[in-house]
């Protein structure tokens, strides 16, 4: 099968198309004929860091990225019940190997593609999607008429916060540049901030959640912005042991969430698709073969929405 193998970490050049055989079945694990892949910034941030690759696949060289797949069923392997050959289905795949013609996948991590979106539009939901999900859904108690604050709301993860958050009941303050504020609005939210003109701190206060995806000074603007009591919740990595501090001299709750690979997530998102509630913005779909530019792409931190590739 087609793949794009990683020999060695390092630029976007460094993906190369060739072939491999296709995976073998293990117990539980369905085959993929993969139709399309979506790229986060993690794809990139994994490719250029031979620890973190050596995290996922140990000595194994060449190695296949790609955590975000939509395809169809094309083989069975035994303990695979409610799957069959020809569903089509999306996954955030455990250990990467997405950049491929067909990806052995365990049927827990599988969500069927709901029949109202297009298999790029179930491809890009997965890792930002339930990056979203999970700190909104299972690390807040979001109650009709909270308000929400949410960075970077026109960026993957971000894009389908705002949605989420509204499906909830919040009020929704969301940020981007100024190019991006009619698609936030678009999205749903309430309120939108130019963080590139407005310092954020000095136009709100006393806001019960903050969702944050950017970290450093916008984290710690946003303990300013909220009340006592309140959640905030980043994706961010935080080295600033102060930040901590900060919070809890102000009685906020402030953690860093990890995303989890978690099936009945990926499923109960899959319904709201399928309902129409939630959706992927799609700013560019690529051919399979210019996953360098799709690399490049997410590489900007300046991606709306999502990108994804047909393969
Ligand atoms: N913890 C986890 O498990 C986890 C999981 C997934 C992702 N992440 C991380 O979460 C971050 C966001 O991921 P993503 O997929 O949403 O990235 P993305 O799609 O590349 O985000 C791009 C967006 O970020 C916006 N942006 C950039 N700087 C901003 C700022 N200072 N304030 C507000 N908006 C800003 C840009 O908007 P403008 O062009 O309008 O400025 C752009 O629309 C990344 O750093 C990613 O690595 C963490």
């Amino acid at each position: 099968m087609k793949a794009y193998l990683l020999y060695e970490a390092g630029g976007p050049d460094k993906l190369v198309l060739g072939g491999t055989k296709r995976p073998a079945l293990q117990s539980g694990e369905v085959l993929v004929k993969v139709k399309a892949i979506s790229i986060n910034p993690a794809d990139a941030i994994y490719r250029n860091s031979p620890a973190f690759i050596a995290h996922i696949f140990g000595q194994e060289w060449p190695v296949i990225l790609g955590w975000d797949i939509a395809g169809e069923v094309v083989e069975k392997a035994e303990n695979t019940a409610g799957f069959e050959v020809g569903d089509a289905v999306f996954a955030l795949l455990q250990k990467a190997r997405g950049y491929a013609e067909f990806v052995a996948v365990n049927t827990e991590l599988l969500a069927n593609k709901p029949n109202n979106i297009t298999f790029e539009e179930a491809a890009a939901a997965p890792m930002a999607g339930l990056t979203a999900w999970q700190p909104l859904v299972h690390g807040m108690t979001i109650k009709t008429g909270n308000q929400i604050f949410i960075h970077g709301a026109s960026g993957g993860v971000g894009h389908y916060a705002v949605q989420i958050a509204k499906y909830l009941g919040a009020q929704v303050i969301a940020t981007s540049s100024a190019k991006n504020r009619n698609f936030v609005l678009s999205l749903g939210a309430d309120k939108h901030i130019d963080y590139q003109t407005e310092n954020f701190w000095e136009v709100m206060s006393d806001v019960d959640f903050v969702f944050d995806t950017i970290g450093g000074e916008t984290l710690e603007h946003s303990i300013d912005v909220i009340k006592s009591g309140g959640t905030i919740i980043s994706i961010i990595p935080m080295t600033d042991e102060r930040l901590k501090a900060k919070a809890q001299e102000k009685n906020v709750n402030l953690s860093l969430w990890g995303l989890q690979v978690n099936g009945d997530d990926l499923r109960a998102f899959a319904d709201l698709m399928a309902k129409g509630i939630l959706k992927s913005y799609l700013t560019k779909t690529y051919p399979f073969a210019e996953m360098a530019a799709a690399h490049t792409q997410i590489e900007t931190r300046r991606t709306v929405g999502k990108i994804a590739l047909i393969v």
